[in-house]
């Protein structure tokens, strides 16, 4: 059987990255985006480059959307080897957090945090034993030094992104399904900036080695350049 893949948030920077050198693995990629015509264009062009990709709208804050694409994915392949959670949003960069607003902070829970819970509790029954589980983390949420505090409700989400990996990592242990947290670095994307100092192909390494590298054992560590980090 073809390896299959699903990005989430793939429309566009670490993600479509992520979703185009999988399918130069010969994967077979579903390219997952909340906004559909965002979503078809990049999966098109990822075609024009001779990539097994598919289109799947998924918005992770929507847990119709999740039902739906779970069920779509399933009608369309057999079993899913690897799972990208790679959505996420970055509001409150240099903001107080007793001057966010509750829609800011839910917000930020659901996409960052809870997305990548719902999206693996949904497509669980579909991975294959001894697929694997990429969280893009951020060492926004390391605590292990203190908890930053540059984008408070994004480090929190971060931080409990990595906790909810640990939990993801026990649960489907008996599987030998891998779930690892990565921070990419400070990535040149829309939500990095200009003036972040790695390429797109940078950030995208180490989450891609998680996904295929043969040997892997390791499951629910934090990892940034191919090496674990404290939490
Ligand atoms: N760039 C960095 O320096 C950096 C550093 C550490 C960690 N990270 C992490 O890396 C991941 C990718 O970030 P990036 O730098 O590639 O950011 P990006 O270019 O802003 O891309 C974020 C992606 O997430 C999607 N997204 C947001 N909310 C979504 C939702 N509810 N459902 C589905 N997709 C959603 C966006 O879709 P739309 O186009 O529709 O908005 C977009 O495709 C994130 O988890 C981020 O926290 C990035």
């Amino acid at each position: 059987m073809k390896k299959t893949a699903l990005v989430s948030g793939a429309n566009k920077g670490i993600g479509l990255e992520i979703t185009r050198q999988l399918a130069q693995r010969a994967y077979r990629v579903f390219l997952t985006a909340r906004n559909v015509q965002r979503g078809e264009a990049a999966a098109a062009a990822l075609r024009k480059e001779g990539l097994d990709v598919e289109f799947i709208p998924l918005d992770v804050a929507d847990s119709t959307s999740i039902q739906a694409a779970r069920r779509e994915i399933g009608s369309r392949c057999e079993g899913l080897t690897v799972l990208i959670n790679n959505a996420g949003i970055l509001i409150d960069s240099n903001r107080n957090i007793l001057a966010l607003s509750e829609a800011e902070i839910r917000n930020t829970m659901n996409i960052n945090a809870l997305g990548p819970l719902f999206l693996t509790q949904a497509f669980a029954d579909l991975l294959v034993d001894g697929g694997r589980v990429v969280n893009v983390s951020s060492g926004g949420g390391a605590i292990c030094g203190g908890a930053s505090t540059w984008a408070p409700i994004y480090c929190i989400s971060k931080t409990t992104e990595n906790a909810i990996t640990m939990q993801l990592a026990h649960a489907l242990a008996d599987r030998q399904i891998l779930v690892n947290a990565v921070c990419p670095g400070w990535v040149q994307t829309d939500m990095g900036g200009s003036g972040a100092t790695r390429s797109i192909p940078e950030g995208a390494d180490t989450p891609l080695w998680l996904a295929t590298a043969e040997g892997l054992r390791e499951t629910g560590k934090f990892y940034r350049d191919r090496q674990i980090i404290s939490w």
